[in-house]
């Protein structure tokens, strides 16, 4: 099975992206075909700063190498690398209803909150379509938030194949429900815009820092606790096994535990964790050229799925005379 996903390059990271999203599309290339890539085009309708967008984008490979991410098991590239994409969105409007962009909620949300509606920001959604149906793409996993957006894709694919013949693998988005969210420090979910994450990848001090800011309830250090109501116990439970997690919870519930403890032996777990993709990122970051190597080569592979799905596209569309 074919499973394709895009991230945009935004910034740190912090658990919740780890937890949530990265490490479930690492697994997949072990037992899937994956094709996995960092959408810079997607990226544009909200960033115009260019040194910005082009550092990012190596940040957000450096990232993904450093977590595990094999270039040998997956397709991994930029997406502006095959440009093939943006014919296949121009291909692709002209079977898109304005009815059906004009009903999507994050372009709604948007021009709601005042940010000055585009073309870009209009047709998202089905540049998003030619990355999906460009690679025949089987199952796209995604957050809540993208479901619409798989959705157009689908409609899509559906309105092309009937005019042409099964040109488009009709694509499922995967949306787990299994992946809770993840906790920030303060309780609510964990998000860059709520200012409440661990940053993985930060400096021991900044990373010790984030930890000690958890926070907890005013209860004595004697006091039996309720490990499921403790924002530090939601978040070590993410590294613990079975065995450590009863351990643990035993401690909660014996009295004598000091958060203090707690969120120390959390931050050393925190830190041991990530140190060898810590120290990764760090030797990849230190040579770009070999980071836009892997990259080059990434979307050479890639473009060779694209031209395939092309091929025929632009033979049924009439483009080959
Ligand atoms: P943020 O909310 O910090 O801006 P993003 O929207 O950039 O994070 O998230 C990128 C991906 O990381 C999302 O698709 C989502 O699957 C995952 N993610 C982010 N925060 C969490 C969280 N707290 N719990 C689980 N998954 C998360
Ligand atoms: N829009 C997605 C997001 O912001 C990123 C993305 C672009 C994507 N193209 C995609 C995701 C294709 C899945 C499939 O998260």
């Amino acid at each position: 099975m074919r499973v394709l996903s895009g991230i945009q390059p935004s910034g740190s990271l912090h658990l919740g992206n780890y937890f949530g999203m990265m490490q479930k599309m690492i697994d997949y290339q072990e037992h899937e075909e994956l094709f996995c890539f960092i959408a810079n085009y997607h990226a544009q309708t909200s960033l115009s700063d260019g040194k910005a967008l082009a550092r990012g984008t190596l940040e957000a490979a450096a990232n993904f190498l450093a977590l595990g991410m094999d270039p040998d098991k997956s397709t991994f590239w930029v997406q502006s690398d095959v440009p093939e994409v943006q014919e296949l969105a121009w291909i692709l409007s002209n079977f898109t209803p304005m009815g059906l962009l004009e009903r999507c909620h994050s372009y709604k949300d948007k021009i709601t909150k005042g940010i000055a509606a585009n073309h870009g920001l209009f047709a998202y959604p089905v540049l998003m379509s030619a990355d999906i149906l460009m690679f025949q793409s089987n199952k796209v996993p995604i957050g809540k938030d993208q479901k619409q957006h798989v959705e157009v894709a689908r409609d899509i694919a559906i309105k092309f194949n009937n005019e042409y013949g099964d040109i488009f693998t009709i694509p499922e988005p995967e949306i787990d429900d299994e992946v809770a969210t993840v906790p920030g420090l303060d309780g609510q979910k964990m998000s860059k815009s709520y200012g409440n994450t661990i940053d993985f990848f930060a400096e021991d001090k900044v990373l010790r820092k984030q930890i000690m800011r958890i926070v907890t309830a005013p209860i004595d250090v004697e006091e039996p606790k309720d490990p499921d109501v403790c924002n530090v116990y939601k978040i070590f439970r993410l590294f613990m096994t079975e065995e450590q997690d009863q351990a643990l919870r035993q401690r909660y519930r014996a009295g004598g535990l000091a958060f203090g403890h707690v969120k120390q032996e959390l931050f050393e777990t925190v830190r041991d964790y990530f140190a060898p993709h810590t120290e990764k990122r760090r030797e990849l970051l230190a040579d770009p050229d070999a980071i836009r190597n892997i990259l080059a080569q990434g979307a050479q592979k890639a473009r060779h799925a694209a031209a395939k799905t092309l091929r025929k596209v632009r033979k049924k569309t009439g483009l080959i005379y």
